[in-house]
C-alpha cells in the first residue's frame, strides 16, 4: 500500500513565487498554436515583453498579428530573446532547434519534456533548460487566466547554467497563469513518461477504446445506435465532469444507487488483470524509448499510418451517429 504522507510531491504555492525574474526578461515564443497563443497572451497580460516566431507559410501569422504580436522567424527571435519558449510540436523540435544560434545565459523553456528526455535535441551547456508544463490544453489555460483562475503545472530544471534556472521557470509559470493551483517540482523524465502514459493508457487511448467497445457491444446485440451513442459516449462528459470536480467519491455520490452498485461490481470485470498487464507493457514501451523512436519514424515518413488510423476512425458508425445527433444539439459548440 502506498504511504500517501511520504509519497506527496513538493508543491510550491503561487504566493511564494517571485515574478520578477521573468518580468525582467524578454520572452520569445516559437509557435502560436494551442499552447503558444495562450502563453503569449497570458504573459503579455502579466506585463512581460513578448514576441512570437512562426515558420514560413504558417497559418497562424495573421492570427498572432491580429493579437498585436510582432511576428518574426525563429533565428531572429533567438537573437532578441532572453527566454526562448518551444511551443512547437514535439516531433518538430529538432528542425526548429538545430539552426538556432543561442548565446550564453539564455533560458530554453519546454512545455513537455519529450525532445530533451529522449535526446532529440541536446542544448549546449551554457544555456538553462527548464520545463513548465501546464496541466491542460492552451485554450483552457487562456480561458482560466481571463476568468482569474488557472491551472496547476509541473516544473523541472534539466540544466542550470546561470544558477537561476528554477527561479525563472517558477516566475514563468506564475506569469503564464499555471501556478494558481501550485507548481509541482518534477524532472523531465517523470513529466515525459507519465504524460505519455496518461495519454496512451487512459485519456486518449484507453478511454476511446472503452467507448468504442461499449458502443459496438450494444449495437451488435441489436440495440439502436443512437441509444448506444448516448449511453457509451455522450454521457462520458457528464461523468468525467463530476470526477474532475470532486474525484471518484463525488462522482459515486452524484449518480444513482443502481449506477453506483453496478459500476462497482461490473467495472472490474471489464478492466482487470489483462488491462493492467497491457498498461505495464505500454509503460515499458515508453520508458525504453521505443515509443519515441516509432513516433519519430512515423513523423519523418510523413505519418502514413496515422493518416490511415484517422480515416478509419472517422469512418466508424459511432462517428456518423454522433454527427447526426449533435446536429440536433447546436448548443454543443465544436471548436
Ligand atoms: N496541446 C496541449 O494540450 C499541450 C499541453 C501541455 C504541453 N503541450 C506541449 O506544448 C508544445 C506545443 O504543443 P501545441 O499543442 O501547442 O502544438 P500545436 O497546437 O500543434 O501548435 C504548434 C505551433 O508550432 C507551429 N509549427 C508546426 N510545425 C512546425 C515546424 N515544423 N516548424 C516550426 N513551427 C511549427 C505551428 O504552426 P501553424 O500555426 O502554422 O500550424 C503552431 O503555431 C508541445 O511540446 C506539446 O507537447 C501541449
Amino acid at each position: 500500500m502506498l504511504d500517501v504522507a511520504t509519497a506527496m510531491a513538493k508543491i510550491i504555492d503561487e504566493s511564494d513565487i517571485d515574478p520578477s525574474p521573468i518580468l525582467a526578461r524578454k520572452v520569445g515564443i516559437i509557435g502560436f498554436g494551442s499552447q503558444g497563443h495562450a502563453h503569449a497572451l497570458n504573459l503579455r497580460d502579466s506585463g512581460v515583453e513578448v514576441r512570437v516566431a512562426l515558420h514560413s507559410g504558417s497559418k497562424s501569422v495573421d492570427r498572432a498579428e491580429r493579437f498585436g504580436f510582432l511576428v518574426t522567424n525563429a533565428a531572429t527571435l533567438a537573437e532578441w530573446a532572453d527566454v526562448l519558449v518551444f511551443a512547437v510540436p514535439d516531433v518538430a523540435m529538432k528542425e526548429v532547434f538545430e539552426p538556432l544560434a543561442l548565446r550564453t545565459g539564455q533560458t530554453l523553456v519546454f512545455l513537455h519534456g519529450f525532445a530533451i528526455h529522449f535526446g532529440l535535441i541536446v542544448p549546449a551547456e551554457n544555456v538553462d533548460v527548464v520545463l513548465v508544463s501546464p496541466a491542460g490544453p492552451g485554450p483552457g489555460l487562456r480561458a482560466e487566466f481571463l476568468a482569474g483562475s488557472g491551472f496547476a503545472s509541473l516544473c523541472a530544471v534539466a540544466q542550470d547554467a546561470t544558477g537561476s534556472a528554477k527561479e525563472v521557470a517558477l516566475a514563468y509559470a506564475k506569469c503564464v497563469g499555471c501556478a494558481k493551483a501550485g507548481v509541482i517540482e518534477t524532472t523531465f523524465q517523470e513529466e515525459t513518461e507519465t504524460d505519455l502514459f496518461g495519454e496512451q493508457a487512459v485519456l486518449c487511448g484507453g478511454l476511446p477504446e472503452l467507448i468504442k467497445a461499449g458502443f459496438k457491444t450494444l449495437v451488435e446485440a441489436g440495440y439502436q445506435p443512437e441509444v448506444a451513442y448516448f449511453e457509451c459516449l455522450h454521457q462520458v462528459k457528464l461523468i468525467t465532469d463530476l470526477i474532475y470536480e470532486g474525484g471518484l467519491t463525488w462522482m459515486r455520490k452524484s449518480i444513482s444507487g443502481t449506477a453506483e452498485w453496478g459500476g462497482f461490481t461490473s467495472g472490474p470485470k471489464v478492466i482487470g488483470e489483462q488491462t493492467e498487464a497491457g498498461m505495464k507493457s505500454v509503460l515499458e514501451n515508453i520508458r525504453s524509448g521505443e515509443f519515441a523512436r516509432q513516433w519519430m519514424a512515423q513523423y519523418e515518413a510523413g505519418s502514413p499510418d496515422l493518416q490511415e488510423m484517422r480515416t478509419d476512425e472517422a469512418d466508424l458508425v459511432i462517428e456518423a451517429v454522433g454527427k447526426s445527433l449533435r446536429s440536433r444539439m447546436p448548443f454543443i459548440d465544436e471548436k
